[in-house]
This record gives structure tokens, sequence and C-alpha cells, in this order.
């Protein structure tokens, strides 16, 4: 790609001027994360340093994040324990926060709703949802603004909810549940980087009222999925297929791969482990891909040509989704630019040498996709939004670079299903609007445990055609 005026540079963060891994930037994590980095972790291939007492190496090349997340991942524990005392009350023992063998056995059986002959179904809510969106937007008189940030949650938790618990949860229950996921939400991204980064007094920041919140909103999301899975085992299932339906009946395919059913506690914590992790993810992805697009005319008339020439008007199917290779690579773009889940972090369990450095067990690896995604080594126009680099017939970059759903054992596991929501999303949404930035709005970057425009996304709404 050569060096072109017309490249599109979206926001990022400020780098400061030497790598500020200091006490008081710690404190500045908590707003964003990102801006300690200097220059030079944009350059480097690891780094190894110690905060506090606490030994850190951040492995930033696809050599050093293999052996963490594919060759040694038996000796990298996903969750340190401290993590996971701080998220079991909310989540319970589930996939998220367990590891070894517990985390094997939920691993199989979480896995058969995400085989590829439950898409279609999932798909059509995806569209159908997002057609909803649409029609409520024509409602509105012509330029009205939104918080897109918003809309985008507001989207992804009513196609969540409905893929895992089906559409025959009345609305007081649906509001319960994505009421009670909201304050979760806000709790979990309050422990942010405290436990991940393992700094303890860091600790006395959380906020004990919220905590008590919390602890109320898990009581009550608890009580209307236990209502729901009640209802299943007594025989009165939804007509459609359900994620949580799945996991309570086992995989009942031929296929041999395992899916044994759960029992219903377990069952329960996988739900809402899948509420959480594809929600908020697919929200802050379509909501950076609408600013990117408004941003960059170029890409923004080619994707509008495609949607438009592919689809001539119709709700589009999963079928669809493999005739929008320009809008699929916006989605996959705008993964790199903004990794929902902007850093990763694991604790060394044994010894081990990764480029000549000794691990103690004991220290945190951390890994940063915004970091990989933006080397200035292995991408060219690192900063620029060109989607062109994820068409077909371009390399594809290395899958240890580029992991916007992580890598290895550990990898998302909604990642067929988040990108297909997105591209899905994006296409029925951009057949009828086009979203347009305020001329005085400034975008600014905040970066908790996931990374999304700080204070929401005001656009202005104007339909096409
Ligand atoms: C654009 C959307 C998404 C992004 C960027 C994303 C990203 C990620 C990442 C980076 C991880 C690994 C975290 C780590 O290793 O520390 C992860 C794990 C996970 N994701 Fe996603 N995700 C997305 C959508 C989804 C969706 C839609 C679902 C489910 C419906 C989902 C379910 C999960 C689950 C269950 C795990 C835990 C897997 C395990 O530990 O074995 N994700 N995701």
């Amino acid at each position: 790609m050569s060096l072109d005026e017309s490249l599109f540079i979206p926001v990022a963060t400020p780098r400061p001027k030497y790598f500020g891994l200091s006490p008081r930037n710690i404190l500045g994590f908590r707003r964003n994360m990102l801006s300690v980095w200097a220059d030079k972790a944009y350059r480097a291939r690891s780094l190894s340093f110690k905060l506090l007492n606490q030994q850190y190496f951040l492995c930033n090349s696809p050599d050093t994040v293999r052996r963490v997340f594919l060759d040694r991942h038996d000796i990298y524990d996903k969750k340190s324990p401290q993590m996971r005392h701080a998220l079991a009350p909310l989540l319970g023992d589930g996939l998220f926060v367990s590891d070894g063998e517990l985390w094997r056995e939920r691993r199989k059986a979480c896995s058969p709703p995400f085989e590829n002959r439950y898409l279609p179904g999932f798909a059509d809510i995806m569209s159908g949802s997002a057609r909803t969106m649409a029609n409520d937007w024509a409602m509105m008189p012509e330029g009205s603004c939104v918080d897109v940030l918003n809309e985008m949650a507001r989207l992804t938790a009513q196609i969540i909810g409905r893929t895992v618990f089906g559409d025959d949860v009345s609305d007081a229950d649906a509001a319960k549940v994505v009421n009670g996921f909201t304050v979760y939400q806000h709790t979990i991204n309050q422990l942010d980087y405290a436990d991940t980064f393992g700094v303890p007094f860091l600790r006395g920041l959380y906020n004990p009222f919220r905590r008590k919140r919390a602890a109320k909103a898990t009581a009550e999301v608890h009580e209307v999925i236990d209502q729901i899975i009640r209802r299943h085992q007594q025989g009165n299932k939804p007509d459609q297929l359900t994620l949580l339906s799945v996991l309570l009946d086992g995989d009942s395919s031929s296929s041999g791969k395992g899916g044994c059913p759960l029992h219903a506690e377990a069952a329960r914590n996988e739900a809402i482990v899948m509420f959480m992790a594809g929600h908020e993810t697919t929200a802050n992805a379509l909501a950076w891909a609408w600013y990117l697009i408004d941003g960059c005319e170029r890409s923004r008339t080619k994707m509008y040509a495609e949607i438009d020439q592919v689809l001539q008007g119709r709700t589009p199917t999963l079928e669809d989704v493999a005739n929008l290779p320009f809008t699929r690579a916006v989605f996959e773009e705008t993964l790199r630019l903004y990794p929902p889940v902007p850093l990763l972090s694991r604790q060394a369990r044994d010894e081990d040498e990764i480029r000549g450095t000794k691990i103690k067990p004991g220290t945190i690896m951390l890994t940063l996709p915004w970091l990989l995604h933006r080397h200035e080594k292995e991408w060219d126009n690192p900063d620029a939004f060109y989607p062109e680099r994820f068409l077909p017939g371009a390399p594809r970059p290395d899958k240890f670079l580029y992991i916007p759903f992580s890598v290895g054992h550990r990898v998302c596991l909604g990642g067929r299903f988040g990108l297909t929501e997105g591209i899905l999303c994006l296409a029925t949404l951009a057949q009828r609007f086009r979203l347009k930035l305020p001329e005085d709005h400034r975008v600014d970057i905040e970066c908790r445990l996931t990374l999304r425009p700080k204070g929401g996304l005001p656009m202005i709404l104007e339909r096409r055609g």
C-alpha cells in the first residue's frame, strides 16, 4: 500500500515520550490504559518490566503470542486467583472464569451451539433485529441525532437475548435481564485493570455500594433465567432453537463431538457468560465501524454500492454474507483499529524462557491486540483505516498478529457469530441510513475492560434514497 493523502487516520491515544508505567500513570489506567504505552511499545517485539514488585512480560510479536496462547498454554493461566475471586460472584464457575479441567469440560459442553449448522437461524434473528431498529429510526424526524453506541448496545442486547433465551420471554422479564446485565457490566468495568495487573492497592477503589447493587442485579438475573430453565425442563420449550436449549439438551447430532447436557446451574452460568461476552464487544465494534465509515468517503462509497448491488433492498440472510466482502473487510479493519478487547492477560504458573528472557512463576503476561494491530514493523500505515487490506486476494495477516478474538485454546467461542452479526447489522442498517458525526463532536477513546468511544457516539441519521 502506498502512502496516500486520502487515507483516513482515525482517533488514537496519545503516546507518551517514555515508556510510562509509573505508579502515577497506573491511576491513569482507570480511564485509558492504552495511553501509557510510548512509541517504543509500537516497535518492540517484547518488553519485560517490573511494577510495584510485580513482574510483567509484554508479548508483542507473533512468536511470543504463539508461545503463550498455543505452544505452552498449559503453564499460563487465564485468570489470576484475584481476578477469579472478583468475577466468580457475578459469573459463577463458568467458562470465562475457569482454567484447567473445569474449563475443558465447559468448553466442550458450550461449543455445539456455535457450530455452522445453527448459524442460519441466528443470522435471521440478527438481520430481523437490525431491520426493527431501522424501522424505529425511520419513525424519527429526518436529521435526528442518536447515540450510536447506545443504539448498537440496544441492538446487540436484543440479538443475544433472543439467541440465548428465545422469543417467549415476557417483555417485563426481558427488561429485568437487560437491566440486571447493565448493572453487572458496570461492576465488571469497575474491576478493570486493577485485578488484571495484580495491583492490590487499587482494589480498594472498588465501590462497595456498586458491588451491593450488582449482587441484587445478579439475584434478579438468576431468578429470571432459572424460571426459563424450569419451564424448559417441564417440557415447555421455545419453538426455535436457542443457545440455552442446546446447553440444556446437549448436542443431539451424530457428530460425536461431545456436548453433554449441562445441569441447570451450569447452563445458567454459561448463558450469562454468553450474554456478557457477546453483547458489549459487538456493540462497541459496530459503533466504531459507523465512525470509521463516516470518516472515509472512499470506503463508504464502496460499502454502500456493494450492499445496494447485492441486496437490492432485501433483508440479508447468512447466504449473503459471502457476497459482501467489502462490508466484511470494513468490520475486520474496525476490529484491527479498535479491538473491543484491547488487552489479554495470562499468569505464568511455571518457569519458561521467551526470547532469551527467563519467565518466573507469577509473571503476568500481557498481550495487547491494540499494540499488535498497530505494530509499526508489521503493518503498512498501521494507523490508517484501509479495509482493502482484508479483501480476498490480499495477504492475510498472521493469525498470531491479528487477534481481535484472541487465539489458541481460549479463542473466542463466538467469533464467527460476532463477525456474522457485525456484517449483517451493518448491511441491514446501511441499506436505509447514513450516519454522520456532528461537526462539533470530537471522538475520544475510553478503555476499560473494553474499548469504546468515550461518552458515547452522537451521530445524525440521514435517510438514503
Ligand atoms: C466482535 C465481537 C467479539 C469480540 C471482539 C470477542 C472477543 C473475545 C476475546 C478477545 C476473547 C478471549 C479473552 C481472553 O483470552 O482473555 C473472547 C472469549 C470469549 N467469547 Fe468473545 N468476542 C466477541 C463476540 C462474542 C460473542 C457474540 C459470543 C457469544 C455469543 C462470545 C463468547 C465468548 C466466550 C464464551 C469466550 C470465552 C472462551 C473461553 O474462555 O474458552 N464472544 N471473546
